[in-house]
């Protein structure tokens, strides 16, 4: 049995083989309507979302399976305190497959240890990661470049709490000839996990930027993202940064006339939607893609829980009880039981992040 919970948990074959099946759904969707007969999804969504938990229920209905599940955590036991593990053993009586989004980061990981039947899928936990976006990002990109390698990547807005920024970078980087753009505030600039566990562990050139109209004309993808206002600790912080940037037709001038705009949305401000009859404008589009990929998702993870194994998230070299996380976004935060774990993520520099958000190590 497999869970996803890290973009980094699926292997570039197997991300190369999810976009094959996803291809092949566009065109022959007729081949797959039966595929999950008798098969039920459940959607745990603890935080909100539209296209996330619909394109997932869309998509399991399109392989002729079922759904049921929550869209808010005041509507489940959670609100009376249940813990994710024992609402997971629950779930695993009931249900196939799981799609889990919450607002406190590595809550899938906690799910995907206790699961025993029913892969788990991480559809967002806090500002940490975001893999089945990722994987809507890599068909988009794919079908509008025809290409996944020799890119230069603009992201723009919040990369500090954007969680599909943090997996869309882990994911790029394995790929030849990616370069990446990383545009924002100084206040919003990408967690030092990505800066230093992905960009500069593996080399991959990046600049640093505050201006998006100077970064602009070398870019092959724009993907733009909203400043991320649940995961502010201050209000007056997120009313300063919000506007941070906007792209319209102006700005566009100076792009590239194949350049891909992308989003994976809900846009605040950030797009003006004078830009969406632009051909280069790819953001709905790419929601449409997040359903045939999240159908060739489940297909694959269905498959492989025929596996009794457990998925293994056991991380070496990790040490147990001996440093407390301080990330008030992690879910250790919350689940006093959960104990806290630390991988060594450096080993030259000695660094140990949090097996659940990353955090560093604080003595
Ligand atoms: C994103 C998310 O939830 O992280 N939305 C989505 O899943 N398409 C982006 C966002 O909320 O800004």
């Amino acid at each position: 049995m497999k869970s996803l919970i890290d973009i980094l948990d699926l292997s570039v074959e197997e991300i190369d083989g999810l976009i094959s099946v996803a291809n092949d759904i566009i065109e022959n969707p007729e081949k797959y309507s039966e595929k999950c007969k008798g098969k039920k999804l459940a959607t745990l969504f603890y935080e909100p979302s539209t296209r996330t938990r619909l394109s997932f229920e869309a998509a399991m209905y399109e392989l002729g399976g079922n759904v049921l599940g929550f869209s808010e955590a005041s509507s489940s036991s959670v609100a009376k305190g249940e813990s994710v593990a024992d609402t997971i053993h629950m779930i695993n009586c009931y249900a196939d497959i799981v799609a889990m989004r919450h607002p406190k980061e590595g809550a899938p990981l906690v799910a995907a240890k206790a699961t025993e039947r029913a892969p788990i899928i991480n559809a967002g936990d806090g500002g940490h990661f975001h893999p089945t976006q990722t994987l809507t990002d890599l068909l988009t990109i794919s079908r509008h470049k025809g290409r996944l390698s020799d890119l230069t990547i603009g992201l723009c807005g919040d990369l500090k709490f954007g969680r599909t920024v943090h997996s869309l970078i882990a994911a790029m980087s394995r790929y030849s000839g990616i370069k990446f753009v990383l545009i924002s505030p100084q206040e919003l600039r990408v967690p030092e996990y990505v800066r230093e566990d992905v960009l500069e562990k593996k080399g991959i050139p990046y600049f640093e930027t505050a201006s998006l109209e100077e970064a602009i004309p070398e870019l092959d993808i724009l993907y733009m993202t909203r400043i991320q206002r649940e995961r502010f600790s201050s209000q007056e912080e997120y009313l300063r940064l919000k506007d941070s940037y906007i792209l319209d037709p102006e700005k566009l001038v100076s792009a590239k006339s194949d350049l891909c705009i992308m989003h994976p949305l809900p846009r605040v401000n950030e797009i003006s939607t004078r830009v969406d009859s632009d051909p280069r404008a790819c953001y709905f589009d790419q929601a449409l893609c997040g359903k045939y990929i999240r159908m060739a998702l489940i297909l694959k993870l269905l498959d492989e829980a025929k596996d009794k194994t457990k998925p293994q998230f056991e991380h070496e070299g990790v040490l147990k009880g001996v440093h407390t996380c301080k990330n008030p976004r992690c879910i250790t935060s919350i689940e006093q039981e959960l104990e806290h774990e630390f991988r060594l993520a450096d080993p030259e520099k000695n660094i140990y992040r949090c097996v659940y958000c990353d955090a560093p190590a604080e003595d």
